[in-house]
């Protein structure tokens, strides 16, 4: 937990950076709240039951319907756009494997009421921060959903859905039997070649002018310009039902099949809970899914410290203990009345530092500090061994 609390503390200093402001929506809410824009078909892969009032309610799945809720019910009339920040758990009817959980957490961010180049950069740029921050290897693949429907639309809606169920399974095989039966070989290779194109030049070269260029065009300026690193990736199919515009996904090294650190986009969901057609883009990160790419951490003994004591310095180490905590240091006392060689014994093996006090200690008012790593010691008046070796570790 010391491990997720410090990269969560550095992922919600980051989102503060960018001027977003942390909320909280309910742990579960009412079925329809996800099955408004996603339909009946999201149940199965939901915590989804009947309350003892016999409503059907849902253990969340994400957080970006309710995070739209709440703005709808508090926060229309706001000066927008509204950059908001959550961190929190949510549930799916999965198969558990690694990096797969039933209950899993997100931290995601939403920008709402904007719809611009410049919006949809703000939260990629966001992203990539956020991931930046853990110090994990990543890759940022950056796509707009457009390319992809332009190259679909020739196709009758019934088909098209079909497509689009294919494409979110990821069913690339699928996908080139239904296509090449029902005698789309042409789109059968525009798709081909979309998914190889990764500059700018070449995607359009198989899209040819469509409106959306522009915006994708000054996406990218505004990327590069912030000087991170990320691949294009037209091909990227996620949720032809729900993202509107840009869409984007992270990877991480050594995850294996669940890989998928972040996944995000444009959409408008704002309408669907009663509000104005409101444009917003965000993204959520696979908490989990990121300590995997960590890995395991030792909990750090470093700017702990034992204070040690024999029976006639305990009452003085108790006022020592008082004030290296006052003073911000992470201060342990002896609990158990052993001996001081086995206090000290313990300390090594937990802090970095033991405060020693004996009865000459006591006497003086004064503290022997040993450093554990190094093996040195020194003693020194009270006042001046918590100003001279502990104000740095606060
Ligand atoms: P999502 O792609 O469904 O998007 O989930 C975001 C991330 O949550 C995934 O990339 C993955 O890392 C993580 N994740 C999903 N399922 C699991 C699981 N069973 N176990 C562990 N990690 C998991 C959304 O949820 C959208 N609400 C993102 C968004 C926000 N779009 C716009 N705003």
């Amino acid at each position: 937990m010391e491990a997720r609390r410090a990269v969560e503390g550095d992922m919600r200093t980051k989102a503060r950076q960018y001027g977003y402001r942390e909320v909280c929506t309910p742990e579960f809410e009412e079925l329809e709240l996800f099955t408004l824009r996603s339909g009946e078909g999201i149940v199965n892969e939901m915590y989804a039951f009947q309350d003892k009032g016999g409503r059907w309610v849902s253990l969340r799945p994400e957080m970006t319907a309710a995070v739209l809720r709440l703005y709808v019910n508090e926060a229309r009339v706001w000066p927008k756009p509204i950059r908001w920040f959550y961190f929190g758990d949510c549930f799916r009817y999965e198969r558990p494997q690694k990096g797969r959980y039933r209950q899993f957490w997100q931290f995601g961010a939403e920008l709402i009421g904007a719809d611009t180049a410049a919006a949809d950069a703000e939260v990629i740029l966001l992203a990539h921060d956020l991931l930046s921050s853990t110090g994990i290897q990543f890759d940022l693949q950056v796509g707009h959903l457009a390319l992809m429907r332009h190259i679909l639309s020739p196709l009758p809606d019934e088909s098209r859905r079909q497509v689009r169920a294919l494409l979110d399974k990821r069913d690339m095989a699928g996908l080139r039997r239904f296509l090449s039966e029902g005698d789309y070989g042409l789109m059968e290779d525009q798709l081909t070649a979309l998914s190889k194109a990764h500059t700018l030049e070449d995607i359009f070269a198989v899209t040819g002018d469509i409106p959306e260029n522009e915006r994708l065009i000054e996406l990218c300026s505004l990327l590069d310009a912030a000087g991170i690193d990320y691949t294009l990736n037209p091909a990227i199919s996620r949720g032809l039902d729900y993202y509107t515009g840009v869409v984007f996904e992270a990877f991480a090294e050594g995850l294996g099949a669940e890989n998928q650190i972040l996944g995000g986009g444009a959409y408008r969901l704002a309408h669907l809970f009663g509000g104005d057609d409101t444009p917003s883009c965000g993204f959520a990160i696979g908490f989990d899914r990121v300590m995997v790419a960590l890995g395991d951490r030792e909990p750090s003994s470093a700017r702990r410290v034992v204070v040690a004591s024999t029976p006639a310095g305990r009452l003085f180490a108790t006022e020592v203990a008082r004030l290296l905590r006052r003073a911000g240091v992470v201060t342990e006392m002896d609990v158990t009345g052993r001996s001081l060689s086995a206090q000290m014994a313990h300390a090594s093996k937990t802090a970095a530092f033991a405060v020693i006090i004996g009865q000459e200690e006591a006497q003086k008012r004064s503290i022997t500090i040993k450093d554990l790593s190094r093996g040195t010691q020194q003693t020194l008046p009270l006042d001046e061994a918590v100003r001279e070796l502990f104000s740095g570790t606060r």
